[in-house]
């Protein structure tokens, strides 16, 4: 197993010290980086101790360390999981071929491309999160956002080696760039549509978490199987890191659930009105936070059908998750898929597209399986409590602005409505200018240690084995 140097200015595991020139290079990109997080950061924090992980290896067991940091101390390092011996590709027309070290001159811009597009969402997040710590429900929730907040700088880190080590001077242009796009600025906003929406109240960042995290689970976890191996690595490693942001989201919706059952039980009542008087999140307005993050995050996949989607397969490029193991047909020369797009009269039709060019909608497919899990969860609490609410995910045609369904009026079920229809029930189907000013009543700051928000339960266990109520962070 490879370790990593904490004695380097930038941390790693890639033997940065032996390849001067990229050391170089990035450690003059590490003060512009430590800027960005100063002007952009959660820097009105950056006095504060906090208790994180920081990645100290890259064994499934034991690769992290856990202490009290202050956020612009984090040691923000390069790692990349170990090798896997005789890698071959596993996917594509070069099926079977050895895994690349470099990138085949070919397919640059197409890597550089997608390489890009991940750096970009890592940094545009902490952007977005910027404000929250202000109003956080409990410590063991500041802690958590600072946590995820540390880790997609690293993410960030994670893409510009990429970026330096194999993309030369593109590269680093391009690593300059990430720092100077920010999320919803009209001159250079980030790439990304729902890496541009404000993330202004702590509901926002649960559903964030859980739907745009999980994302970009399935994304890295596509690039994971990558022909090009430092980059398959490189998402290995992040994934590592990333599967803590959903747990975040999860967890933080079911405890915003729980929370709510609580309240209709002492009130007595399901009545939304009655939950907002005892300052709780009712479970309609709840739903509609779902459907805007759900539907917002499932333009991220891209077009259903996609000559882009299947050139990047042909070539070894991006692959399915778990390719290996999902899947019996690496090659898909010859398959087909099925969708489903508008008839153009208002209606549904059955369409059929080469697999390699629905491979977005494959993907798609997979991470909405993967939404389900937490829904299916939520909704056995809330029939427990004995109520008959369920909450759903929308359709994955409800309010599309990229693909088939791109503009189309559907309503949540996916059924084409007319255009006065959805106006006139769009406002009961995402959050509203009232449900948004509600919310944000409720983002008022609780900091002692172990006490919760009137809106949301306290977590089950808290971090690394430590009480609940230890005081994650120390805001002196
Ligand atoms: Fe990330
Ligand atoms: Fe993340």
């Amino acid at each position: 197993m490879s370790t990593i140097d904490y004695s380097e200015k930038i941390p790693n595991n890639v033997d940065l010290a032996n390849d001067k020139t990229l050391q170089r290079a990035l450690e003059h990109w590490q003060p512009r980086f430590l800027d960005w997080w100063r002007e952009m950061g959660p820097n009105d924090f950056a006095s504060v101790d906090v208790y994180l992980r920081t990645a100290v290896g890259v064994d499934a067991q034991g690769w992290a360390h856990y202490g009290t940091v202050k956020m612009p101390d984090y040691r923000w390092g390069i790692f990349l999981a170990d090798p896997i011996a005789d890698r071959t590709i596993g996917f594509g027309d070069s099926f079977g071929q050895p895994v690349w070290q470099q990138v085949p001159g070919e397919f640059r811009s197409q890597f550089r491309r997608l390489i890009v597009t991940q750096g970009d969402t890592e940094p545009a997040s902490v952007e977005q999160q910027h404000r929250l710590g202000h109003t956080c429900p409990s410590l063991y929730d500041l802690r958590n956002l600072f946590q995820i907040n540390v880790e997609e700088g690293r993410h960030l880190w994670a893409m510009v080696y990429i970026l330096h080590a194999y993309f030369g001077r593109d590269g680093r242009e391009e690593a300059g760039e990430l720092l100077a796009r920010h999320s919803g600025d009209v001159d250079k906003p980030r790439i990304l549509g729902t890496f541009n929406e404000p993330i202004e109240d702590w509901l926002s960042f649960f559903c964030f978490c859980y739907f745009t995290d999980r994302d970009g689970k399935f994304q890295l976890k596509s690039l994971a199987e990558s022909s090009f191996d430092p980059l398959a690595r490189t998402c290995r490693f992040m994934l590592t890191e990333e599967a803590h942001h959903m747990f975040v989201g999860e967890t933080g919706l079911g405890r915003i659930v729980r929370r709510t059952l609580e309240v209709m039980k002492e009130a007595g009542s399901d009545d939304p009105e009655a939950v907002r008087r005892q300052g709780a999140v009712d479970l309609p307005l709840l739903q509609r936070y779902l459907n805007f993050w759900f539907s917002s995050s499932l333009d991220l996949f891209g077009s259903e059908v996609s000559s882009n989607a299947a050139t990047t397969f042909a070539n070894g490029i991006k692959g399915r998750p778990d390719e290996m193991t999902q899947y019996q047909d690496h090659v898909c020369a010859d398959s087909t898929f099925e969708i489903e797009i508008p008839d153009g009269k208002g209606g549904v039709m059955k369409d059929t597209s080469p697999m390699r060019n629905a491979m977005n909608e494959v993907l798609r497919d997979a991470y909405i399986r993967d939404c389900e899990i937490g829904l299916k969860r939520w909704n056995m609490q809330i029939k427990r409590g004995g109520h008959k609410f369920e909450l759903k995910l929308p359709s994955n045609r409800f309010r599309r602005a990229i693909g088939a369904w791109a503009n189309i009026p559907t309503d949540l079920e996916g059924r084409p409505i007319d255009r006065e229809e959805l106006d006139r029930l769009l406002p009961g189907w995402l959050p509203s200018a009232s449900d948004k000013a509600f919310v944000r009543s409720l983002m008022q700051r609780v900091v002692e240690p172990g006490k919760m928000a009137a809106w949301i339960a306290p977590p089950d266990r808290g971090i690394n084995n430590l009480a609940v109520d230890y005081e994650y962070v120390r805001l002196n």
